[in-house]
């Protein structure tokens, strides 16, 4: 990825070729490797490819914004909705807020399963009981995933990050009343 430019307040499209960028493996948990492609902490949004092993299954998670789901390859469904057909090549799926549900991984994949995940806000993970037992959203993967590839001896490229909004305290308006 070539370093961002703007042409005056158009900001140039920022491209990823994600056949040659890096995989954290088995990131928070085994079977499951992690390409973060972007990741805008002002805006709660960040992007993930992920690939699966057969079989996989993850925790119960609560999503608190939305979520668009591409499958590329494999085979896969959360466990909550036994009549929505599964997951494959082609699919898109979408996950309003508030959405909770378990994924799994169809256990008769005979490869891996290649999912692109847009995620709004964040991932309320719960334990059986239903409490949050951690959170998950775009600050959380810069830093680990970040971690994950530095442990693993694979460099950190440049990725998609937000940094743009240069958030000020604003000038005071001056409002006028109707009519005068
Ligand atoms: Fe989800």
């Amino acid at each position: 990825m070539k370093e961002q430019v703007h042409q005056g307040s158009i900001p140039e499209s920022l491209h990823v070729d994600t056949n040659n960028f890096p995989y954290a493996r088995d990131f928070t948990t085994a079977g499951l490797d992690l390409m973060l492609l972007q990741a805008d902490v002002e805006g709660g949004m960040y992007a993930v490819r992920i690939k699966f092993q057969p079989g996989l299954q993850l925790p119960t998670h609560k999503h608190t914004g939305v979520v668009h789901a591409y499958t590329l390859a494999g085979s896969w469904r959360y466990l909550e909705y036994p009549d929505s057909p599964a997951n494959t090549p082609g699919s898109y799926l979408y996950e309003p807020p508030g959405s909770t549900h378990t994924l799994k991984i169809d256990d008769d994949n005979t490869g891996i399963t290649d999912v692109v995940f847009i995620i709004y806000g964040a991932m309320l993970i719960q334990d059986d009981a239903g409490n949050v037992v951690a959170v998950l959203d775009a600050q959380s993967h810069i830093d680990q995933w970040t971690a994950a590839l530095t442990a693993q001896g694979q460099g950190v490229p440049a990725f998609i990050q937000g940094g743009r909004a240069g958030y000020s305290a604003g000038r005071p308006i001056k409002l006028v009343a109707n009519g005068s």
